[in-house]
């Protein structure tokens, strides 16, 4: 893996608007510092202007049990950054999973037949669209990469390596304003059983010893990623994140985040009409206790 950047101490306060990026990230998504504390330094070599050049401004791999949100990072990102969770162009690896899917990707060359079918789901304009006045910086994410055929691996090579990808009509789609997401579920079956050893028949509390844990599922994680990956693919990756399971306290912020955003709705939609929510706090429990599960 490449040296992560030194993070910058701006000499004049900040100069980022809207407070402090960290913060506003770990105040987005819960329990999970040591991702944000790995992605910040890039978004603010970024905003410095001192991203190197020839290569995308950052390449992340997250792995980690499902709902322990990496998928949610992205999402914070691109709302603290572009002022909406939308701004950020996600690729469904799931829907590659044959070779001839890849070349929906970058699209058919003019000529082929499906040329006019297959406009590229990468594209500059693209990029370029889920960028926003406040931030030049693009979100791109390639969900469960595990599941493209091998093809999508050597496109992705192409793109981690020399922040360029060639289309199907010979343009081509630079990535030197592109933080790359990577998610994978790579390990997690393994991580699951390290988690609930029994199966589940004397579960750990879902969080019991969870901080010692982590170290044991990075390694399963980087194992998974090793023997998935080659070796180039895993060195041109800035940063693997293992997220961790959700300890109950992190689940007490998350669910008072969720019912601040229900209520938000119903402001919105409801207008004169709308109410207050409010929760007992055996309402609290039952929600916790019913509405979150560790696999
Ligand atoms: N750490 C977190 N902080 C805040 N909300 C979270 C967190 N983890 C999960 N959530 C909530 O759960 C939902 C699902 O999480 P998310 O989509 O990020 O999971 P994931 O890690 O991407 O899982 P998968 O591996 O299944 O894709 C999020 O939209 C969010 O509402
Ligand atoms: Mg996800």
């Amino acid at each position: 893996m490449r040296t992560p950047p030194i993070p910058i101490r701006p000499r004049r306060n900040g100069g980022q608007g809207g407070g402090d990026l960290l913060e506003q990230l770990q105040s987005r998504v819960i329990g999970q510092p040591q991702a944000m504390t790995e992605i910040v330094p890039y978004v603010r070599m970024h905003r410095a202007g001192l991203a190197p050049e020839g290569r995308p401004v950052g390449v992340f791999l997250l792995l980690g049990p499902t709902g322990t949100g990496k998928t949610r990072t992205v999402e914070a990102l691109a709302d603290v950054l572009h002022g909406s969770e939308r701004n950020l162009l996600k690729i469904d690896c799931g829907e590659f999973q044959m070779e001839h899917e890849v070349a929906k990707l970058i699209g058919a060359p003019p000529g082929y037949l499906g040329h006019r079918e297959t406009q590229p789901l990468i594209t500059q304009q693209k990029l370029n669209a889920v960028t926003s006045e406040s931030s030049n910086l693009s979100l791109l994410l390639f969900d469960e990469i595990e599941k493209a055929a091998p093809s999508m691996n050597r496109l992705l090579l192409s793109v981690l390596d020399k922040a360029t990808l060639r289309l199907g009509d010979n343009t081509s789609v630079n990535f030197e304003r592109t933080l790359i997401f990577l998610t994978s579920n790579l390990g997690a079956d393994a991580m699951r059983k390290q988690l609930l050893p029994d199966f589940g028949f004397e579960a750990m509390s879902p969080m019991a010893g969870e901080r010692a844990g982590l170290a044991k599922l990075q390694s399963i994680g980087w194992g998974a990623v090793k023997r998935k990956f080659s070796p180039e693919f895993v060195n041109r990756i800035d940063a693997v994140i293992t997220y961790q399971p959700l300890d109950d306290a992190a689940m007490e912020i998350i669910l008072d985040q969720q019912i601040a955003a229900l209520q938000k709705h119903i402001d919105d939609r409801l207008d004169e009409n709308a109410f207050d929510v409010e929760l007992t706090s055996d309402a609290r429990a039952l929600l916790l206790a019913r509405g979150t599960s560790l696999e």
